[in-house]
């Protein structure tokens, strides 16, 4: 076989390889797993989504490309009244949107749609690793911000380099954020939108958790803030909302150049979703409401933060997100090898802070999603086996 594209070799190893390694050799002693490590929602998709899947797949003008410029007009138009509802901005639905294959699709194909070589993606460490990894693919450099719990895990503006900020391209944040759980302020965005003026770069809001939110907090968005179109595209995805995370469905927002430029680059990659899938999701922004979803995970949280607080691990409880961001309890270990001990010791797999990036080591993630659960029992179970471990140091 001829040798691959040398630009595989632009990206870093899969990092959660060692944790895997040892989450398989504990199955395989027979231990039973509680796997709080991917943020998989496990709770099924709502049945009437379902129900208008159905009849979507009995209509047969779905069965063929879809030619629509912009992405299936049904769903398109259910985003835009969605948005509106949910973020108060009005968004024109031909210039300034369009359909993707989950946000993953659209978050890297955009990184293909502007980087050079030469060019800078500026990305949040610790971070989801796609606007790093197709940003390097497509021949470009990162900056990487740490976000730090002084700065409540935002990108310090003023830190970033002029030369670099020159050179920049694309500016990627994410909040809701994977993995912190950290939440945007609408002050955050003004500046981040009259740093991107400033620099002409172009602003990238992964929202993926944007309807991901407990105790009634509602997410702010770039585009709410003046001038947000004029510098911002944000991404929206079905997956987390709905618990949909199979079916590949959400759509982006924001500058009509932006939405364009990615447009012309999938018009040549691919012919849109599954025209059924597409309604379906018209159907769940149209009529569904994901509270129900919301409070499960609310109380999955609070069980295992109060949890894990009565054992002397204190915790903040996130506002959103699927995920509880926590210091790793003792001075003695890294990320990496507490993650590794509590496998061992409690057969209970989180997340390193240093998968995420260098900047999350000192951090571990756990998600609120957990195939099985009932009523949160195997939240008070992963606690219970959390404290059996003695891995949590006595509190002093
Ligand atoms: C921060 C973040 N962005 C985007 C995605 C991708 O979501 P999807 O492609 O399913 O819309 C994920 C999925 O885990 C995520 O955590």
């Amino acid at each position: 076989m001829p040798k691959p594209s040398s630009r595989f070799d632009r990206i870093p190893p899969y990092l959660f390889a060692e944790i895997s390694r040892v989450k398989r050799e504990a199955k395989a002693r027979g231990v039973d797993i509680i796997d709080l490590g991917i943020g998989d929602p496990d709770i099924p998709t709502p049945q009437p989504i379902l129900d208008a899947l159905k009849t979507a797949v009995d209509n047969k003008e779905t069965h063929r490309y879809d030619e629509s410029a912009r992405g299936w007009p049904e769903f398109i138009s259910a985003a835009a009244d969605w948005y509106q509802r949910t973020f108060g901005v009005e968004l024109d639905q031909a210039s300034e949107m369009c359909q993707v294959i989950g946000s993953k699709e659209g978050l890297a194909h955009l990184a293909w749609s502007y980087i050079d070589a030469g060019d800078y993606s500026i990305i949040p460490n610790p971070g989801y690793p796609v606007y790093k990894n197709n940003t390097l693919m497509a021949g470009g450099e990162v900056y990487e911000t740490p976000l730090l719990a002084e700065n409540a895990f935002l990108p310090d503006l003023t830190a970033i380099p002029t030369d670099v900020a020159k050179k920049a391209k694309l500016f990627y944040v994410c909040y809701p954020h994977n993995p912190t759980a950290a939440v945007a302020t609408p002050e955050f965005y003004q500046d981040a939108v009259a740093f991107c003026r400033e620099h002409d770069i172009l602003l990238v809001n992964d929202m993926a958790y944007a309807t991901v939110t407990y105790d009634g907090f509602k997410s702010p968005t770039v585009l709410q803030v003046e001038g947000g179109k004029d510098v911002a595209i944000e991404f929206h995805s079905l997956s987390k909302m709905y618990n949909m995370t199979g079916w590949r469905l959400g759509f982006a927002a924001g500058n009509p150049d932006a939405i364009s430029t990615l447009q012309r680059l999938k018009d040549n990659i691919d012919s849109k979703q599954f025209g059924a899938v597409a309604l379906a999701g018209a159907h769940a922004l149209n009529h569904v409401d994901n509270s129900a979803t919301m409070a499960i995970y609310e109380k999955r949280r609070d069980l295992l933060c109060d949890g894990l607080r009565e054992l002397g691990w204190d915790i903040p409880k996130p506002k959103a997100t699927l995920f509880v961001w926590a210091p790793v309890p003792r001075d003695d270990m890294d990320s990496a090898t507490f993650c590794r001990e509590l496998i061992e010791k409690a057969g209970v797999v989180i997340i390193p802070g240093s998968g995420s990036g260098d900047a999350g080591e000192g951090y571990v993630r756990m998600s609120l999603t957990l195939p099985g659960d009932v009523d949160g029992q195997r939240f008070v179970e992963a606690v219970k086996r959390i404290k059996e471990s003695g891995l949590i140091p006595a509190r002093v």
